[in-house]
């Protein structure tokens, strides 16, 4: 019998980069499909040929043995294709609902929208994700792991033979990876193909039933996933041996350098206090929504607050606004790279250099590319961004690379307080121990670290304490001798 979807001898090259060498994958009814890889091996660009994005250079699809040569992305959803991008594509100014059948409003005979009929099909489909916001909140006000669930939504609405989701996870917390599962699994008997791309393998070993590997553009291997084992599959990934991966640190935890006292965000968080110390990696936990990103952004003076106040102990500085925590040695990774985070169309050297730009200033910097040129070069091999050279544009990056050029980012200015929003989302495990390992570099340099984030492993396996907030305030802190999973999502969960 036919496959649902067949991939044979795919090749697709872009200037400069060869990202995908002659791949060769099918995907059954019925069948979640596992594809895995570094970042840059070439999961996504697979799959907007898929989509339709993107035509091959080379082979062919078939779709329950027809020949399939989608020419635009249309032609992939008229064909029952779903495809939910790593990077989102809501309309921000659009409603929940009018995004989730976007392209496929229902209309009276008069050609009018029918509002209610359109919110009352999406509430029912929110509630089969599990995301509790009302059909007519715009798309803007929502979070990013929020959006995720609507894109989510918006693939249920349709009739899909084949739905991809592209990391779908990368932003979930694990209430909502329960749920989300629940869903897939349930497609899933109803004879829908699905295919899960991830770099969180403890997911693929729970949802898929085969898994293949992408290493530089090629499909390395592809066995059922009984047949994988974690060694196994991160040996298949990265090709080199990894040894562990929390690597060990030994940094002296010092004076206290930043303190938070009764921080208070009217409508976000209430009465946040925190200290934090050189040399130590405090961990933010909690669900999504319970304020975690706003405190970093408030701490960083880059979100409004109605009571209390941050200081930089060591500098004897209050923090009000950003500039503040720039000039006191305080950086932010943030969590939504896209909005806040890179200007996409400039190359990586740009991106780089931008937040020490105003200390360069335009004029030496005119004057003295090289040292733009140095500070991108450290970047690109410090953590390992695979690219063409420091001159690619960020957009042309693979996910995982636009994240290390953040992180890259907010080490050229030096700082010596660092709060990270979800520093790995979407990094693949060779680059995570990476990025862990600058993490104790700076730590035993005598840096400070506040870290957000959802993949409880991270911040067990990273951090010396971890605070837990529930709804807006902080429920729980847990010191390391005490660490256990079922400890931080009691708080989490309830308080
Ligand atoms: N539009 C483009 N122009 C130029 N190069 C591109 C473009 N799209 C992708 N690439 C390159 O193709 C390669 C594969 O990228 P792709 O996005 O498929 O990786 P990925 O496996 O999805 O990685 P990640 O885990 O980081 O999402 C990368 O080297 C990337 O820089
Ligand atoms: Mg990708």
């Amino acid at each position: 019998m036919a496959h649902l979807l067949e991939m044979t001898g795919v090749s697709k090259a872009f200037p400069g980069v060869k990202a995908l060498t002659d791949v060769s994958i099918f995907l059954d009814k019925g069948e979640v499909l596992g594809i895995v890889g570094e970042n840059g091996a070439g999961k996504s660009t697979l799959m907007k040929i898929v989509a339709g994005v993107y035509t091959p250079d080379d082979g062919e699809l078939r779709l329950e043995g027809e020949a399939f040569a989608p020419r635009q992305p249309r032609d992939s959803l008229d064909a029952g294709i779903i495809v939910i991008h790593q990077e989102l594509s809501l309309v921000p100014d659009r409603s929940v609902a009018e995004n989730i059948f976007l392209g496929n409003l229902p209309h009276d005979r008069l050609g009018r929208v029918r509002r209610k009929a359109l919110n009352q099909h999406a509430k029912t489909l929110l509630a089969r994700v599990g995301l509790d916001v009302a059909p007519q909140t715009r798309v803007r006000q929502l979070g990013i792991a929020q959006q995720q669930l609507v894109e989510i939504a918006r693939a249920l609405s349709r009739q899909a033979r084949v739905i991809v989701m592209d990391e779908p996870t990368a932003t979930l917390t694990t209430a909502e990876q329960t749920i989300l599962f629940a869903t897939i699994r349930a497609l899933r008997s109803a004879g829908v193909g699905l295919v899960f791309i991830s770099h969180h393998l403890e997911e693929v070993f729970e949802i898929c039933d085969r898994v293949v590997v992408l290493r530089d553009g090629a499909a390395v291997e592809m066995r059922p996933t009984s047949e994988w084992n974690e060694t196994g599959l991160i040996q298949a990934m990265v090709n080199r041996p990894i040894d562990a991966l929390f690597p060990p640190r030994h940094a002296a935890i010092g004076d206290v350098v930043l303190a938070v006292e009764g921080l208070t965000s009217a409508g976000h968080f209430e009465d946040v206090s925190l200290e934090l110390r050189a040399g130590e990696v405090l961990g933010l936990a909690g669900l999504i929504g319970a304020g975690r990103t706003e405190v970093l952004k408030a701490i960083y003076g880059a979100l409004p607050i109605s009571g209390g106040r941050v200081r930089v102990q060591s500098r004897d500085v209050v923090i009000r606004a950003p500039r503040d925590a720039i000039a006191a040695g305080v950086a932010l990774v943030p969590e939504d790279r896209k909005a806040e985070g890179l200007v996409l169309p400039f190359s990586i050297r740009s991106n780089v250099a931008m937040s020490t730009l105003p200390r360069l200033s335009w004029l030496r910097t005119v004057l003295a590319p090289g040292r733009m040129d140095r500070l991108a070069e450290h970047a690109v091999a410090d953590l390992r961004i695979r690219a063409s050279g420091i001159g690619q544009t960020v957009q042309s990056l693979s996910g995982g690379n636009q994240q290390k050029v953040v992180i890259g980012r907010a080490l050229t200015t030096k700082p010596r307080i660092f709060l990270l929003d979800e520093p790995t989302r979407g990094i693949d495990v060779g680059a995570k121990v990476e990025v862990y390992r600058l993490i104790n570099a700076l730590a035993e340099q005598g840096a400070a670290i506040l870290v957000v984030s959802s993949d409880m492993i991270e911040l067990l396996g990273l951090c010396d304490r971890i605070l837990i907030m529930r709804t807006g305030r902080i429920a729980g802190a847990v010191p390391r001798a005490e660490f256990s999973q079922e400890r931080i999502m009691h708080f989490a969960a309830l308080g």
